[in-house]
């Protein structure tokens, strides 16, 4: 099994009885949020192309590759069955070219990945956030996008193109969801220690950047925020990262 060695401190954020959705469970971002979700009492369906060996108590993890209609549809139907009220489409890699290394391939795999795969397990639960909404019910999607879903970079093309993309598909998907009770939230981590662009998690050099733990409990501080209120973003960085990057 892959993890996070960090301890988790006990989440001052309520989501006891909640059912969250979370694509990307396996690793670095998700696999923190499936574990503060469930040690905070809610009920985790967890999706990654590679789910062996993953177990843990409140959490079942389904086999999914968000850019595949039928393996996405599964993970769906799974996710209903259990009731499902939250989404966290938090799947996604990385990729760092000049403009001119970037090839027809390395475009699908990020694009499908991170912009469809964001389409596709959205649009197969929004039948269920409209069911909930008839029941008198709100629901909650967070996107997990990036800091750099509103800037870019010398080699950043193709990942920032993925992640604007991403950004304007919660802004929209935010005044859709509204007239059925969504409450969509864009959440924005600067550099975090994961297993990102091929990377590995505890590196010396990202010592100091944020931990998967972090971005886990900015998740679930929107998903607890009470009925009135919705957080629409929010926008963090290591302190190591100047705000001008
Ligand atoms: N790390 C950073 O500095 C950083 C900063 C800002 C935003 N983000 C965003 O945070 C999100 C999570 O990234 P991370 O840093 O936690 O990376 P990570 O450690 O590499 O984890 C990525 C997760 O996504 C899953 N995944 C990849 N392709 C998938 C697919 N086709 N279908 C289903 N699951 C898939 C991976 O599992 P499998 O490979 O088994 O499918 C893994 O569970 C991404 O959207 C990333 O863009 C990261």
């Amino acid at each position: 099994m892959t993890s996070s060695a960090t301890s988790l401190t006990a989440s001052p954020f309520d989501v006891s009885g909640r059912v969250v959705a979370v694509t990307g469970a396996s690793k670095g971002i998700g696999w923190a949020l499936v574990q503060a979700l469930a040690a905070a009492g809610a009920t985790v369906i967890g999706g990654a192309r590679d789910v062996s060996g993953l177990t843990l108590p409140g959490a079942t993890f389904l086999p999914l590759d968000v850019t595949d209609e039928t393996s996405v549809g599964a993970f769906a139907e799974a996710a209903k069955q259990a009731g499902v009220d939250s989404l966290v489409n938090n799947a996604g890699v990385g990729s760092f070219l000049p403009v001119q290394d970037i090839t027809p391939a390395e475009y699908h795999r990020v694009m499908d990945t991170n912009v469809l795969g964001t389409l596709l397990v959205t649009r197969a639960l929004i039948g269920q956030f409209q069911a909930r909404h008839a029941r008198g019910h709100t629901s909650s999607l967070v996107n997990i996008t990036s800091d750099v879903s509103g800037r870019t970079f010398a080699g950043g093309a193709l990942y920032t193109a993925s992640k604007y993309a991403q950004r304007a598909i919660t802004q929209a998907l935010a005044h859709e969801g509204h007239s059925y009770g969504l409450r969509v939230t864009e959440i924005r981590p600067g550099m975090v220690d994961t297993y990102f662009a091929d990377s590995q998690q505890g590196e010396a050099h990202k010592a100091a950047w944020l931990r998967p733990e972090d971005v886990a409990q900015a998740t679930l501080y929107a998903l607890s925020a009470p009925a009135h209120a919705r957080i629409d973003e929010i926008l963090l960085h290591p302190t190591v990262q100047d705000v001008a990057f």
